[in-house]
């Protein structure tokens, strides 16, 4: 490895239905294709860690790893992983694939990485990933504010906005009337954040028709969980 191509990131997304991984360059950009494999299940701590290792085995070499997880994550300790299986709560997820991988470790909650990657760095932007679970962030001039969960809040009483519009929901309900949800999850949210923008992204976020949505809101591809990672060092 020359001195210019290096730090190398390695970016990983931990999903509940797959696990991604990509090495960027200093400077953020992709240097191969994506790599994923399934989420195994039970998504036990043991488990994800034993696939991400065969998967870190495939890729070429890495100076430090960062990692979209899909829960609230505090200084590299896992609090929760709704839709993930087994005892996550105080896992010591960055401790563990640094000594998995002998590299230095950042983590933060999936949609937190993806906004990175899909902010403009202006006024109130908002983040939302449709994809197993519903990731929310929320960033102020380009600063994250991490960790806001708007998943489990309740939508209607009886349910949260992540069984509203999440996978399940979209399987029970189909694809139209899945996108009528997150028409109104919008109509809910917008007036309450006030956002300049609103983010879409996550692996459903494909499914949506961009004309259909208000013009404040943009549509982003899910290459964004990964490529937000190298945000996580600059400081
Ligand atoms: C979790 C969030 C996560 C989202 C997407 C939700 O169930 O609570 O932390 O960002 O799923 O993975």
């Amino acid at each position: 490895m020359t001195a210019d191509r290096s730090p190398r990131t390695l970016a990983i997304d931990v999903g509940g239905t797959g696990l991604k991984m990509i090495v960027l360059d200093p400077n953020g950009a992709a240097i191969e294709e994506r790599h994923r494999v399934p989420t195994p299940r039970p998504a036990t701590p043991r488990a994800v860690l034993e696939a991400l290792r065969g998967l870190i085995g495939t890729q070429p070499p890495f100076d430090r790893v960062s990692v979209g997880f899909p829960g609230v994550v505090h200084e590299g300790v896992v609090a929760t992983a709704p839709n993930l299986d087994g005892d996550w709560h105080g896992f010591k997820l960055a401790n563990a694939l640094s000594t998995l991988t002998g590299k230095p470790v950042r983590v933060a909650n999936d949609a937190d990485v993806q906004g990175y990657a899909d902010i403009e760095g202006r006024g109130v932007e908002m983040v939302l990933t449709l994809g197993t679970g519903l990731g929310s962030a929320l960033f102020v001039d380009g600063h994250l504010v991490p960790n806001l969960e708007l998943a489990h809040h309740p939508y209607d009483g009886k349910r949260t906005y992540e069984d509203y519009v999440g996978k399940r929901a979209l399987e029970k309900v189909g694809k139209k009337r899945w996108r009528r949800r997150v028409g109104k999850m919008i109509e809910h949210v917008e007036p309450i954040w006030n956002y300049r923008l609103l983010h879409l992204g996550g692996g459903n976020a494909k499914l949506l028709h961009a004309e259909g949505l208000p013009a404040n809101v943009l549509v982003h591809s899910n290459e964004a969980g990964v490529l937000g990672g190298i945000a996580l060092w600059k400081d």
